[in-house]
């Protein structure tokens, strides 16, 4: 199985920017953890973090035929990017949607997911833990 994780803007800040919502630690250290995870349960994870929306459509664009299933944060552009939708619409791939932060309880604004309809799921508020679950369900998705 390969799945492709993509995360958004500002996700490689992870560690510096606003450590109250999003915890202390790295981007990096994010991805070890999922590399880890991704190992053990012997499935081929390639990562991709982009601070352009045109490069997260082209990355969506390149997994047809490549990947079995995508993981996605799109960070900000969730609440924006109705182009970022019809990627994942175009390629038809399972995607999972996950938010480290809780969105549901923020901002208004960040309540409304443009990408939503077009995924299997959506996991919000939990962390790093939240990519783990995102992975599991896309395994046993494309397992069934
Ligand atoms: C986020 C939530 C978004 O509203 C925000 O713009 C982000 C991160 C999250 O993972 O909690 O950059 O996607």
């Amino acid at each position: 199985m390969k799945i492709l994780i993509i995360n958004g803007p500002n996700i490689n800040m992870l560690g510096i920017r606003e450590i109250d919502i999003y915890g202390n630690r790295s981007y990096e250290t994010l991805i070890n953890y999922i590399r880890d995870y991704c190992i053990k349960k012997y499935i081929d994870a390639e990562f991709f973090q982009s601070n352009h929306e045109g490069g997260i459509i082209d990355k969506i664009q390149g997994a047809y035929g490549v990947f079995d299933g995508i993981i996605i944060n799109p960070a900000a552009y969730t609440h924006t990017s109705i182009a970022i939708y019809d990627a994942l619409k175009a390629v038809a791939l399972p995607a999972v949607e996950v938010h480290l932060s809780d969105t549901y309880v923020r901002e208004e604004y960040r309540k409304i997911s443009y990408i939503r309809p077009a995924c299997i799921n959506s996991i919000q508020g939990l962390g790093f833990d939240g990519y783990i679950l995102a992975i599991d369900y896309l395994r046993e998705y494309i397992r069934k």
